[in-house]
């Protein structure tokens, strides 16, 4: 992937790793177009760099996602670098299912239906480019569950899948595929005040980059550099010390 010169669109782009990423974008010189579900969180990101492009979009919603392809296929013909960044974590306790299950699907919704929809509408679109890519941002969760976020760690992993199959089906054309796995990174995921223990976002954001040059296609961080060389037993065991080490800190929360 040329790291300047591109039309990208990113997903969940006026927050956290998809604003960091939109970021550094800007800086190489590429043109960058930002979606998300909160027009002020947008306005909020173009304030702080105004070259960013907007657009008011719900990931989880089917035609929300083909008025998107539609718009901004139309607005920037030469969008040729797809980020499905998108993304919500809810903690779920199997024990005490208190919601109606629209609460949970929701979280499907966003985290699978929205970066697999996507990248098929754009798939034909990138095809008949130069230098295309589509980069899924999954988690270190697919590969070793975080099981207080069961249906979460899910959709990682079904989203790893999906672009372990998307990288081969497509080995044949101009498009990369390529997949981050972040570890616990200081965002606003899950909520204000719950990934404050994650990795800095700007060292995170920069050792991506650093992926990106260096043309990795499965791009870890910290830990998740290890999980990805771990074995399913190393792994089965790191989520369950894991999930260990999270009822001590919240005793309460299987009760
Ligand atoms: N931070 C971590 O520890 C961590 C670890 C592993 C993986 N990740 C992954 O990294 C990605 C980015 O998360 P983050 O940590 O940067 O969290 P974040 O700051 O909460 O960012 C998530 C972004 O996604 C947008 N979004 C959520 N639902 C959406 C929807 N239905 N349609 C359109 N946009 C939507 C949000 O904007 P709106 O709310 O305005 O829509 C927000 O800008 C996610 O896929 C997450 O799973 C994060």
């Amino acid at each position: 992937m040329n790291l300047s010169g591109n039309t990208i669109l990113i997903t969940g782009g006026a927050s956290g790793i998809g604003l960091a990423f939109a970021e550094r974008f800007l800086k190489k010189g590429n043109e960058v177009i930002i979606v998300g579900r909160r027009e002020e969180k947008l306005q909020e990101a173009k304030a702080k760099f105004p070259q960013l492009h907007t657009r008011v979009c719900n990931v989880a919603n089917k035609e929300d996602r083909k008025e998107l392809y539609e718009w901004v296929t139309s607005k920037y013909p030469q969008v040729n670098i797809l980020v499905n960044n998108a993304g919500i974590q809810q903690r779920v306790n199997l024990l005490n299912v208190d919601q109606d299950w629209d609460y949970y699907q929701n979280e499907i919704a966003i985290n699978v239906e929205g970066p697999m929809h996507l990248s098929m509408l754009f798939i034909p679109h990138f095809k008949k480019q130069k230098d295309t890519a589509i980069i899924n941002v999954s988690s270190g969760l697919a590969l070793m569950p975080g099981v207080w976020v069961p249906i979460y760690s899910a959709t990682k992993a079904a989203i790893n899948s999906f672009t372990v199959s998307l990288r081969h089906q497509l080995a044949q054309t101009s498009i990369e595929v390529i997949e981050i796995f972040p570890p616990a990174v200081n965002t606003d995921l899950g909520g204000a005040g719950l990934h404050t223990f994650g990795a800095p976002l700007n060292d995170f954001a920069n050792s991506i980059f650093q992926g990106f040059e260096n043309g990795e296609l499965e791009i870890g961080y910290g830990g998740t550099e290890n999980r990805l060389k771990g074995s399913r037993e190393e792994n089965l065991h790191g989520a369950k010390m894991a999930w260990e080490g999270f009822l001590k800190n919240n005793p309460d929360f299987i009760s």
